[in-house]
């Protein structure tokens, strides 16, 4: 479905990311994956030898910072000439009540979640402009399109995901490129690995489905989502949660 396709992922060193990463090479994708640290994706790397694939490239790049992100882009133009595809996966929570929260909380979720999907897609639209094609897919949560409790900066910057996401669709449809969301769930990664086992059985109870997420249920969407075979869609948010939100 992604045959010779380069993909931009984000946050490709574990959990998601690296879902989708393997969910793509499997497709045939070419891959530029970044990560915080290089190191930190030689994990991913190790499944690739699994998969006898090769086709990829290891960048790093704070994903809040302009030059970072812009370097990232130029070592994918300069060694494919091009990017078909940007998944904005890369994120953290920083969870407090809002009458605790401190500014420095607020600040790195906003810029790690959210400033980041504004620094890529403007790094990416020209080429993609110049290619007349090109398919961006937002990870936002349900905690962005519901709310949580403890999450006012997470929240904030998962709704502001959407919103950006929306309008970039409505600005770039006409150059044939189709920006759409994934709202993932509960998903089994490290970000939520550190909850007791009593939690996650009454976090069961609240899924429809009757199961915590794998990062490989939302891996699927996204190929879909990057795919031809969502062709006429764009600015649309998939919520993939179980059911926990119907
Ligand atoms: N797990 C869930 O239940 C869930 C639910 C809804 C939405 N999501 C969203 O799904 C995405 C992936 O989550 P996950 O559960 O897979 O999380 P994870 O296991 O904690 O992985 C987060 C990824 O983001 C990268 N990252 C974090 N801060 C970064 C920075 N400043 N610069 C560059 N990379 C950075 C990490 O790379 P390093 O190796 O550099 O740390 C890592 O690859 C996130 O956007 C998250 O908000 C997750």
């Amino acid at each position: 479905m992604l045959k010779d396709k380069v993909a931009i992922i984000t946050g490709a060193s574990r959990g998601i990311g690296q879902a989708i990463a393997l969910a793509f090479a499997k497709q045939g994708a070419k891959l530029v994956l970044s990560a915080s640290k290089i190191e930190n994706l030689r994990e991913t790397e190790e499944q690739f030898k699994a998969l006898s694939f090769s086709d990829y490239l290891l960048t790093q790049a704070n994903v809040s910072t302009q030059d970072e992100v812009n370097s990232v882009v130029k070592k994918a133009l300069d060694t494919h000439g091009k990017v078909d595809i940007l998944v904005n996966n890369a994120g953290v929570t920083r969870d407090n009540l809002i009458a605790l929260m401190t500014e420095a909380e607020w600040d790195e979720v906003l810029s790690i979640n959210l400033k980041s999907v504004f620094l890529f897609t403007k790094a990416c639209v020209k080429p993609m402009i110049r290619q007349r094609q090109g398919s961006i897919i937002n990870i936002s949560s349900v905690s962005g399109v519901s709310g949580n409790t403890g999450q006012a900066n997470y929240a904030a910057s998962k709704a502001g995901t959407i919103g950006f996401s929306k309008s970039a669709a409505r600005e770039l449809a006409k150059r044939n490129i189709r920006v759409n969301v994934v709202a993932p769930g509960f998903i089994k990664t490290q970000m939520t690995g550190k909850l007791p086992e009593q939690q996650l059985e009454e976090i069961k109870q609240h899924i429809p489905l009757g199961r915590i997420g794998e990062p490989s249920d939302i891996a699927d969407v996204v190929v879909f989502l990057a795919s031809d075979a969502s062709r006429y869609m764009t600015g649309q948010v998939l919520v993939v949660d179980g059911g926990m939100i119907i």
